[in-house]
């Protein structure tokens, strides 16, 4: 069976594809951090489509420790401990090993290689242009001591990328600065080279690129304001009654605002209800709906979504042995790959001509 398939990718760029026809038009790479448990920003943002992709394309999940000790090299216990959960986390969200390979970052030699030759291509100007690590260092409170390797990491999420052939990157929105860093070095090598031997890529913005912390704030680990996919129940109710709606709506009676109030923004996002949330909304802007009803609902969905991706977690939890071969086969395919795009870029710096 041959499967139409049409994905949107950013800026209106419409990525066409066959499924089961031996050839892809696109190849599908993504990553993640190892510094924490994922949270529905995540599964809104990228997991949700990466979900759809892996019946579609061939997909490649790298769980990125060396990017994540860019900022944590003090703490690399740590990350290798987050390395198993994150894979648990893809696992229960239903990411199925059989279609999408999940590889680990450092075990690919090939990535590091490529790292150090793109480096020559980028200046250290462009790098502090970067708006996502400008961000980053700020909130970090790096001032001037920033570590070289964080400035440096959109060029090793360009190995990532390139070192797959990549042509579809499933993130969200604060990762479109590191597609275009890629794709401006992967212009440079081709022009080097004088003729394509990288595919650039494009980005594949989910419906709800940016879903908001519990406080209306960005959605992060470090300012306890995301919901977890592990959250117990009453982890969700909390925040859901902890959520940011609309501060001028006093009484139920009020109108109330449903922009910028983060209870919709959940709604919108996972309630696959969508007419019923529209109705919520109007009855909600009129007046006459309060925040304890809406955040009910809100509660039930979540508990809805989480209840078995909780379950099928604890159960990972219990069978490592099954999720560490799933990393071990993942990795060694992904090897492969990798290997075979770093003999291609040492070829385009005449690294092999002397001695071999
Ligand atoms: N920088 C990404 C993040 O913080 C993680 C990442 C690493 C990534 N390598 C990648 C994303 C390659 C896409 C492609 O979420």
């Amino acid at each position: 069976m041959t499967t139409k398939t049409n994905v949107q990718a950013d800026e209106g760029n419409t990525v066409e594809g066959r499924s089961s026809s031996g050839s892809h038009a696109a190849v599908v790479l993504t990553g993640d951090r190892p510094t924490g448990a994922l949270h529905l920003g995540h599964f809104a943002g990228s997991l949700q489509n990466r979900l759809v992709l892996q019946e579609q394309y061939p997909q490649t999940i790298l769980i990125a420790d060396l990017q994540a000790l860019t900022d944590n090299a003090g703490r690399s216990a740590r990350v290798a401990e987050h390395i198993l959960d994150l894979a648990i986390d893809y696992l229960a969200v239903g990411i199925d090993p059989t279609r999408t390979t999940i590889a680990i970052q450092s075990q690919l030699p090939a990535l590091a290689e490529l790292t150090v030759l793109y480096l020559n291509l980028v200046t250290v100007s462009r790098l502090e242009r970067n708006p996502t690590v400008k961000a980053e260092i700020e909130l970090r409170g790096f001032a001037r001591d920033i570590p070289a390797g964080f400035l440096c990491y959109p060029v090793s999420q360009a190995a990532d990328i390139t070192g797959f052939r990549g042509t579809l990157v499933p993130v969200g929105e604060d990762q479109l600065p590191m597609i275009e860093q890629t794709n401006e070095i992967v212009r440079r090598i081709n022009r080097m080279v004088g003729h394509v031997i990288l595919p650039e890529c494009a980005a594949l913005l989910s419906n709800t690129p940016r879903l908001p912390g519990t406080d209306g704030r960005k959605a992060s680990k470090s300012l306890s304001n995301a919901i977890d996919l592990g959250a117990t129940d009453s982890e969700i109710r909390t925040a859901v009654q902890s959520m940011y709606t609309d501060p001028a709506h006093q009484r139920a009676s009020d109108p109330g605002k449903v922009d910028g109030n983060v209870v919709f923004a959940y709604l919108d996002a996972f309630d696959p209800d969508t007419n019923a949330v529209a109705d919520l909304k109007n009855r909600y802007r009129d007046g006459g709906l309060g925040d304890v009803l809406v955040k009910r609902r809100l509660e039930d969905v979540l508990q809805a979504l989480i209840a078995p991706i909780r379950r099928r977690r604890l159960e990972l939890a219990g069978d490592l042995a099954f999720v560490r071969q799933v990393l071990k086969e993942g990795t060694a395919a992904a090897r492969a790959v990798t290997d075979s795009v770093a003999v291609d870029v040492r070829a385009a710096f005449s690294l092999d001509a002397v001695v071999r």
